[in-house]
């Protein structure tokens, strides 16, 4: 009975994929844990269960519709109801805040802002949803996926499928001169992602510390991950699939993703490590400086490089909690 008991416990822990990377710094992230729970099927009611900084788990039975960016609270957990979390338009905001869990959502399509923005916050766990929309409107008519600017710190991003976006993904640190907020931020980790048809960003980032291990980078047209002014990257374990430059620490900028320079622009180069063997898929990488970020201070365990693929296509995403 016991032995029985015992092995239930470990497959269910197993199914279960506990919080690791660098949320569980700084005192952890717990989100909504010991708070009240809601389930919420509207727009309205999902902004008012969203917003108060006292502990909460907001269960989200959707689809809804959002016309403007939704702000989350402190301590606060929103988790999708099966496959039916999804929002449209709108997109999340979590500004000056701390320990938040985003889990088993869709959030798409949203025109003119990004699906997340966090900043200045930290405690941050985003955690098998989706995020989509098209590449048919060129680059800036949806902004990015999930970006992260002005001096965050200890955010773990795992097991999220990114799709069908030009400017994907993760901008880490808002701009090449912001030295003085976000330098030593950014302590950020990314595994069992799924990138699909993506123009660049997987992510771009400055100033950061970004572990990025057993990711799956498929059809990423420019830049895949890029360390540009003083951001270091520990690369490992992940696969790519068609992606041009799966690495780069020049501090070039392609021109359809400068801000400034129709011809592109240049900021400082980052730094990357490379960690356990990664699968390149053909990709030439540009890797002009090689950094001091070798280790993490927290345990993880790397998928073996051969089950890389199937499985975090296999287990990304939502429906997979
Ligand atoms: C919410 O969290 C932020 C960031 O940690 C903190 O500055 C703020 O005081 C918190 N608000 C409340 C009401 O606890
Ligand atoms: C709520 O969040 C604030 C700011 O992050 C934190 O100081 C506080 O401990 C949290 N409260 C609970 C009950 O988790
Ligand atoms: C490779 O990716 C590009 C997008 O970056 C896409 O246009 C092209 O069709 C892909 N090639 C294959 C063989 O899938
Ligand atoms: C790689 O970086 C070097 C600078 O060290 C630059 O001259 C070169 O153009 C870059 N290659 C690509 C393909 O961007
Ligand atoms: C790591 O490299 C960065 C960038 O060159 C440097 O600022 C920092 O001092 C180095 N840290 C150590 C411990 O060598």
């Amino acid at each position: 009975m016991n032995l029985f008991l015992g092995l239930l416990v470990v497959s269910l822990g197993l199914g279960v994929k506990a919080q690791d990377g660098y949320a569980t710094s700084n005192g952890g992230t717990t989100g909504g844990a010991g708070g009240v729970t809601t389930t919420v099927s509207s727009a309205a009611a999902f902004q008012t269960a969203i917003k108060s900084d006292t502990p909460k788990t907001v269960y989200l039975k959707g689809p809804i519709s959002l016309s403007s960016q939704a702000s989350i609270g402190n301590n606060t957990s929103i988790i999708g109801v099966g496959n039916t979390g999804i929002i449209t338009g709108g997109g999340l905001k979590i500004s000056s805040k701390s320990n938040i869990i985003i889990r088993n959502l869709v959030v798409n399509k949203v025109v003119g802002n990004d699906a997340l923005t966090i900043q200045r916050s930290s405690n941050i766990w985003v955690d098998h949803n989706e995020f989509y929309s098209d590449t048919d409107h060129g680059f800036d008519y949806y902004d990015g996926q999930v970006d992260i600017t002005h001096a965050c710190d200890w955010i773990t991003v795992s097991y999220n499928y990114f799709h069908d976006h030009y400017k994907v993904r993760s901008l880490i640190g808002h701009n090449s001169d912001n030295a003085a907020e976000d330098t030593g931020k950014f302590h950020i980790t990314y595994h069992h992602n799924h990138w699909n048809n993506i123009h660049t960003r997987t992510p771009a980032m400055r100033y950061a510390r970004v572990h990025s291990y057993n990711n799956v980078f498929e059809n990423v047209l420019s830049q895949g991950i890029h360390a540009r002014t003083y951001a270091q990257v520990l690369v490992e374990g992940n696969v790519f699939v068609n992606t041009s430059e799966p690495v780069s620490t020049y501090g070039f900028v392609i021109p359809d993703d400068s801000p400034v320079d129709p011809e592109g622009d240049y900021e400082p180069d980052g730094f990357a490590n490379l960690g356990a063997a990664n699968d390149f898929g053909g990709g030439k990488n540009n890797i002009t400086k090689a950094g001091n970020f070798t280790s993490v201070p927290y345990s993880y365990t790397l998928t073996p490089l051969a089950n890389v693929k199937a499985y975090v296509v296999a287990n990304s995403g939502v429906g997979k909690l």
